[in-house]
């Protein structure tokens, strides 16, 4: 049986958005997403374990540490929404602090129905605490959560492991007010964001001598041909992380070694790609401490606590929405 083939209307989003991205004019692009299939997903598990990728530690020991404060901090009783399950064990400190003052329901929001049942396997014992997963995208899911609060229940919403720096700082912005938006005065969000620090520090985390971040992204073309048919040819292609100091972003790339014919029959699409043009895989945005602050004031948000990791320069901030 072939591996969690899309459903319909998946597959042909997946075949619409590979083609824009690889028609772009200059850059050719893919989109992010789309390295977490099963594989992608499992690749990622490892490279968080690295010791070249300190982000999944930081963001751990900020939670395990000050847990206790961050849910000093909001009003309760709250209703837990997290957008992307993730593994769930970082949410465990933050489940465990809430559930020493309040029974609380938690809903974990993840289009992926593994990462859900993954997530539920591991907080479905704590006590005090009722998991109702969501298998939505993140703005819907979050919704639906938000229609299930009774009118003395404040939400807070989880967004953890600095998935924002996937998003362009503009786009970040517009998402961070799209949440505020199905948001209450006084509700919360917890955002994660890994911090600016010096690129020889950084570098190697997207580049692992062991070669697993180089495996994660190889996998996206394995998948584009196992789903989309297509005939990349995996060993023409090298992988590349390089700090944009402008954007203050790392930016992983798949440079082709040779010229080669591309053909993405289901995308119906063919290019030729040149010896030494990339395929843009991924971004991942860096922050300023201070930079975080000013993103929650333009977009709808008072910054109310910033944690910061020293080992491995970390935030976690807690914005309450305005
Ligand atoms: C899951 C988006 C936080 O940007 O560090 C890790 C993804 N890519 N190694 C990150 C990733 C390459 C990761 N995020």
């Amino acid at each position: 049986m072939p591996t969690q083939a899309l459903p319909l209307r998946q597959a042909s989003e997946f075949a619409a958005e590979v083609r824009a991205g690889l028609t772009k004019p200059g850059q050719r692009e893919l989109p992010s997403k789309y390295l977490y299939d099963e594989a992608g997903s499992a690749l990622f598990e490892v490279i968080c374990v690295l010791p070249e990728y300190g982000l999944r530690r930081a963001d751990a020991r900020l939670l395990q540490r000050y847990a206790e404060e961050v849910v000093d901090g909001l009003p309760l009783p709250v209703l837990v929404a997290e957008l992307g399950s993730g593994s769930g064990k970082k949410t465990r400190w933050i489940l465990e602090a809430l559930s020493r003052r309040q029974r609380t329901y938690y809903f974990p929001i993840e289009i992926s129905s593994s990462a859900l049942a993954a997530c539920a396997k591991e907080l479905g014992h704590i006590e005090l605490v009722s998991i109702v997963g969501y298998e939505q995208p993140y703005l819907e899911g979050l919704a639906a959560a938000a229609e299930r609060r009774g009118s003395d229940e404040h939400l807070l919403v989880l967004f953890l492991g600095s998935t924002i720096g996937n998003f362009d700082r503009d786009a970040g912005d517009e998402f961070l007010r799209e949440v505020r938006a199905i948001l209450s005065p006084g509700d919360a969000l917890l955002l994660s964001t890994d911090l600016v620090k010096q690129v020889s520090q950084l570098l190697p985390a997207y580049d692992d001598p062991a070669g697993v971040t180089a495996a994660f992204n190889r996998n996206l073309l394995c998948r584009l041909n196992r789903e989309l048919g297509s005939n990349f040819d995996l060993s023409a292609f090298a992988h590349e992380a390089r700090w944009n100091a402008r954007e203050r972003r790392i930016e992983m790339h798949l440079r082709s070694i040779r010229k080669q014919r591309v053909e993405i029959p289901v995308a119906e699409l063919s290019f030729t790609l040149e010896k030494g043009e990339t395929l843009w895989t991924e971004s991942s945005h860096k922050y300023y401490a201070e930079e975080v602050l000013a993103m929650a004031a333009r977009t709808g948000y008072r910054c109310d606590g910033q944690w910061v990791d020293r080992e491995w320069p970390f935030a976690q901030n807690l914005f309450i929405a305005e």
